[in-house]
């Protein structure tokens, strides 16, 4: 056995000193990462649309936060994001695409808005996002996509959503390969279904949601956004230092069953 004293030892802050970018850090996911993060000594600067939002976050999180009103399907508002990373900090380590939301339709009733709709925020806006940010990545800095289990499941209602989720699992192998050079990591998160404000937004009642979800996830439970947030932090952090490329699924099980 390794005596104690010898065992691999952990910093106290683990994200000393870093600079973290969260889309959507408003709420859910986003904030409860925000808020980790902070914890671990980072900076975060989060952005969404709504100001009443972005002030609540800003308050909860308490230090280290710089919030801006932005779309991140806009690629002026993207711009004015990474010129205000680059005005206050001239660096970044940490980019977390998180903005998404849902909404349901089939094939039969899905419209060109409402794919366009998707698609402009889940899968261009992080291209986008990512390439604004990335002269001024730091040579150890951490990339993480936030997908969902859906982009390897079938449910009915999700032609747009789930495609979306699923491109970004081919961005992470691609960039994995094409930031080789630049020490640079990009890994996919898949949360399974999480207790946040999106589950207001759908085309059935939460009650009934989270009943019928209950049913599918092993762990028996929808997730906390905090335990979303550990797997953020794990990803962000130098003890993920090895792992890139890769799809870590936060799912209760859900997609593996
Ligand atoms: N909760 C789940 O069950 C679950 C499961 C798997 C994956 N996910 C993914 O996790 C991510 C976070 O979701 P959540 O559950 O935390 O939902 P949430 O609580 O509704 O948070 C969504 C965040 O995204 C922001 N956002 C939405 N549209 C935006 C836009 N156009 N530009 C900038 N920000 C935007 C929202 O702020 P504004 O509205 O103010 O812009 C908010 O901060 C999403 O990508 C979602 O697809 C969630």
């Amino acid at each position: 056995m390794v005596p104690p004293t010898n065992r691999l030892k952990f910093p106290m802050s683990t994200l000393a000193g870093k600079i973290a970018v969260i889309s959507g850090g408003t709420t859910g996911i986003g904030l409860a990462t925000a808020q980790r993060f902070v914890a671990e000594g980072a900076h975060v600067f989060i952005f969404g649309r709504r100001q009443a939002q972005l002030d609540e976050a800003a308050k909860l999180i308490g230090r280290n936060v710089t919030a801006i009103q932005a779309d991140a399907a806009n690629l002026d508002d993207l711009d004015r994001v990474a010129a205000a990373v680059k005005a206050e900090k001239g660096v970044v380590d940490i980019i977390v695409s998180n903005a998404g939301y849902t909404e349901q339709a089939s094939i039969d009733t899905l419209t060109p808005e409402h794919f366009d709709k998707a698609f402009n925020l889940m899968a261009r806006g992080p291209v986008f996002l990512v390439q604004k940010l990335l002269p001024l990545m730091t040579g150890s800095g951490s990339i993480i996509l936030v997908s969902s289990a859906m982009h390897i499941m079938g449910i009915p209602g999700h032609t747009a959503y789930a495609a979306t989720k699923a491109a970004l699992r081919s961005y992470a192998r691609t960039w994995a390969a094409e930031f080789k050079d630049r020490g640079i990591r990009v890994n996919m998160l898949s949360p399974g279904v999480t207790d946040t404000p999106i589950l207001d937004a759908q085309s059935a009642p939460r009650e009934d949601l989270v009943s019928m979800y209950q049913g599918m996830v092993p762990i028996g439970r929808l997730a906390r956004a905090e335990e979303i947030a550990n797997a953020a932090l794990f990803l962000a952090s130098d003890q993920s230092s090895y792992v890139t490329g890769s799809d870590l699924m936060a799912d209760g099980g859900i997609g593996q069953v």
